[in-house]
Formats: C-alpha cells, structure tokens, sequence
C-alpha cells in the first residue's frame, strides 16, 4: 500500500521532518517561504494531509477548492484562529492542534516579558549597546518591582496557570484572573488566585495584565481604549496570546498618554506587521512571536502532529480533533 501523502507548509524541526519523511510521502518546503493561497489550495487538493502552521492562514477561501483531496490537516501549534474550522468541516477535513506541549515554553517567555519590561531590559540594553553608558548611578533607568506585585490573567487555561505558578511561586505575586469558562478548583489548586466577575475588575486591581485568551471575533479588540482606562495608571500589559485580542493604536495612545507604564508583546494585531509608534517607544519590550521557540518545544510540537495524523490514518480520533 503506498504511503499517504503529507504536504508540510514551513520548515519545521529537523528530526520531525526526518520522522514525517520516513513515514510518509513528504513534501517539505524547502526555502520556508509562506505559502500562497493558490499554493495551499493545491496541497488540499493533491495530498492527504497538510500540516499547516499559526502562520497560514487557511481561510474559507483556501477551503473553498475544487477537488481537495486532503482529509486532515494536522496545524502546527496550539491557536487555530488562523484556521476557519466552519469551512474545514464543510470541506470534510480533520483539524488538529498541539495543546500542553507548549504550555511552559510560552509562560517561561511571558515572565521574560513582564521582567523585561518591568526593569528596562530591552531599553538598558540599547543604551549600553550605543555607548551612552556613563556608569553607575542611583538615578539610572530605575525600573519597577515586580515581587509581591499584583498580576492579573485575562483567560485562565493552561499557559495562564503555568504563568501564576510561575508569578506565584517565584515572585511572590498575588494572582487574580478572569474566564468567562473558568478553571475547576483543583486545577488552580496552591496559586492563591481569586477569580474576578469581569475583565474590568482584573484591570483596576492589576500591576501587570497577562492576556492568555483565544484570538479570533469573541476576543478581537478586547483590549482597546475603554480597557486601557479601566487600567491602573502604572499597569504593564503582557501579550503572548493573539495579537488582534489588543487594539494597538488604541495601545500607542495609551502608552503615549501615560494611561499604562508599558507593553511586553509577543504577538502582533497586523503580524508580522507592527505598528510604527511601537518601534519607536522605550516603554515597550517587543519580540519576533517567540513563545514556543525552544528546539525543544518546537520538536514536541512537530511530534504531537505526528501523532495526531498518525491515529487518524491509522483509522482512530486524534487526541487533539478539534473537528
Ligand atoms: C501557538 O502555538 O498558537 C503559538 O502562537 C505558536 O507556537
């Protein structure tokens, strides 16, 4: 029997492109470039599965091809905002995802940005980089605590609690946090956290706001001018969830205005685009969507796809189905 077809939509860990070779028909995109959507509507049509990533946007019009071929597409990361699952069923295609294995990866990289932007990092190392550093001084670039301070979640799934252990545990944070599906009882078990009614309660009480909500319509904006006021005037807001969760010309006035103290962001409203106030702020720590970018999460990742189209050719659900 020949072996199924699997096209790979960007470079992926070097030891899972080996299994996925090994195992199947495997086109691999040899120069990583991003995918077209004439390019994406090909591979549905011509393999059995596509593995796509956060990165592809595989929208109703992707899905909407003639003849498509493919029966699952195994994506490449937790989010599946960039995947229209409406039009992936209509279309008769599997979705998978990649939950738990990023988990510590990316809270490991939202404390990075609460640190870093709390104590100046990105700032003091620009300065020291240009040569303006004159020595040591007490007034110089004096940053803001971080222990014992306040941190609110927006959204309390999985990478949340890993970020509260994390602020609880070795920062002695207080922990407060908002879902609209909150978590049980034993899974927030020794953070000490305290549910709040609404996104607005977290806000007024917050020193940092840590956003750990899903991207896409339930959540596109959330964060916008109202929110911003809502904000302690000295808040820090961390992002390593979805980009469009924050309104960001409604952040650069609120950064602008003094309203918040500053801004760690992962990801980005108009990714890999980002908005030219940002860059040119000091009070913003901003990196390149980095939060599950370890050899070692991103190899874990690569392998949970290989199992999930694994048990789907072997005829069995896929532990991660969304559809
Ligand atoms: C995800 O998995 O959704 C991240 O954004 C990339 O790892």
């Amino acid at each position: 029997m020949s072996k199924p077809r699997v096209i790979v939509t960007r470079r992926w860990h070097p030891e899972v492109e080996q299994v996925l070779t090994e195992r199947y028909d495997t086109q691999l995109n040899q120069d990583d470039h991003s995918m077209s959507v004439a390019e994406l509507q090909d591979a549905l049509r011509s393999a059995d599965a596509v593995l796509p990533t956060v990165c592809d946007k595989v929208t109703a019009e992707v899905l909407g091809a003639d003849n498509i071929r493919a029966k699952i597409l195994g994506s490449n990361g937790v989010g599946f905002n960039h995947i229209d699952l409406d039009a992936a069923k209509a279309a008769g295609l599997t979705v998978t995802n990649t939950p738990e294995v990023l988990t510590d990866c990316t809270a490991d990289l939202a404390l990075t940005l609460l640190l870093g932007i709390a104590r100046r990092a990105g700032e003091g190392e620009r300065h020291l980089r240009s040569g303006e550093w004159t020595g040591w001084r007490p007034t110089h670039m004096m940053g803001t605590s971080v222990t014992g301070k306040t941190l609110g979640l927006i959204g309390m799934g999985r990478i949340a609690r890993a970020v509260a252990a994390r602020a609880a545990h070795g920062f002695n944070m207080k922990i407060i946090f908002h879902d609209p599906f909150p978590p049980r009882d034993e899974d927030i078990a020794g953070l000490n956290a305290s549910q709040c009614a609404s996104p607005e309660e977290v806000f007024a009480q917050a020193d940092f706001v840590s956003l750990h909500c899903p991207g896409g319509k339930d959540t596109y904006h959330l964060i916008g001018a109202e929110a911003f006021k809502s904000m302690k005037p000295g808040a820090f807001l961390i992002n390593t969830a979805r980009g469009d969760v924050i309104d960001e010309a409604a952040l650069v006035e609120a950064l602008e205005s003094g309203e918040i103290a500053g801004a760690g962001l992962d990801v980005f409203e108009r990714e890999p685009a980002v908005t030219a106030a940002l860059l040119q702020m000091e009070n913003v720590l901003l990196l390149p969507h980095l939060g599950s970018a370890t050899m070692e999460t991103r190899k874990a990742m690569g392998m949970r796809v290989v199992e999930n189209i694994e048990a789907f050719f072997n005829g069995e659900t896929p532990r991660d189905k969304l559809v």
